[in-house]
């Protein structure tokens, strides 16, 4: 189904979407427009890392398309409640689903095809990879969430280094010099932080940081290297010796030798 004709299609519907949820008033329009960049900044991330994995133009296709929806949710969040925050509105990959199960986007598609899409954008967002999936649909959800994590991580470190600062994107969380020790005892053991554990704007900072325990791609190892995520992350928190310990773990970890190798080699057809 992701031909090339089918990106542009579904790229035309996004944009007018976009579009739609655009108000002419501040500082609605500049949130919606941080989603739209991340949005296109996705979608290229995407197709560095399938190329990486030499990946046909079919699946590339797919992996574009992937990028240009995971986000809808996005554009109807903030519109009705003015917020980012997942916990202090609704869960915006499952909105975004709904969206594009409500406007029809995929009609036309084979079944197999629409669920693929429908189960990447719904679990995008997710602290956990889900298990029950099929393989060829937990792949593109790998390379999907490689590539918002990357974004994700230039928009915060962006915001960090003082580069821009939209205040949408703290998402309300107070910017005191606290840290809750569950945080910092989770990156230290290689877990994931869960966004219910999150207090503070450092917790979230080092909520990030604990993402690269969730990378699949050698590509999107060798990027977060290369762009120094973690050392803007690292620098926008207390020079403190728990958040120097958390942050050699991380690195640690992004820097060692055990990256993944390409993960995906089953019913690819
Ligand atoms: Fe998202």
């Amino acid at each position: 189904m992701a031909n090339e004709s089918e990106v542009m299609r579904i790229r035309a519907w996004l944009d007018a979407f976009i579009d739609s949820h655009r108000t002419g008033q501040e500082p609605v329009d500049s949130a919606i427009q941080l989603k739209a960049e991340h949005t296109l900044n996705v979608r290229r991330e995407i197709l560095d890392i399938g190329r990486s994995l030499s990946l046909e133009a079919e699946d590339l296709g797919t992996a574009e398309i992937l990028a240009l929806l995971h986000d809808v949710g996005r554009f109807e969040q903030f519109a009705r409640y003015r917020t980012f925050s997942d916990l202090r509105s609704e869960d915006h990959a499952r909105l975004g689903a709904r969206i594009l199960r409500r406007a029809g986007v995929l009609e036309g598609w084979d079944a197999a095809s629409r669920s693929l899409v429908l189960f990447a954008v719904e679990h995008h967002n997710r602290a956990y990879l889900p298990a029950a999936a099929d393989s060829r649909s937990l792949f593109f959800l790998k390379l999907l969430r490689d590539a918002d994590k990357i974004d994700i991580l230039r928009v915060a470190t962006e915001y960090y280094r003082g580069l821009h600062r939209h205040d949408a994107i703290p998402m309300g969380l107070p910017d005191d010099p606290a840290i809750s020790e569950s945080v910092v005892q989770g990156v230290l053991a290689g877990a994931v932080v869960k966004m219910e554990e999150i207090r503070t704007l450092n917790d979230f900072k080092l909520l990030q940081m604990a993402w690269v325990f969730d990378v699949h791609f050698p590509r999107s190892f060798e990027i977060i290297r290369q762009r120094r995520f973690l050392d803007y992350i690292e620098a926008a928190l207390p020079a403190t010796e728990p958040v120097r310990e958390a942050a050699a773990a991380a690195r640690r970890y992004i820097e060692g030798p055990h990256a993944p190798q390409r993960q995906f080699s089953g019913d690819h057809s």
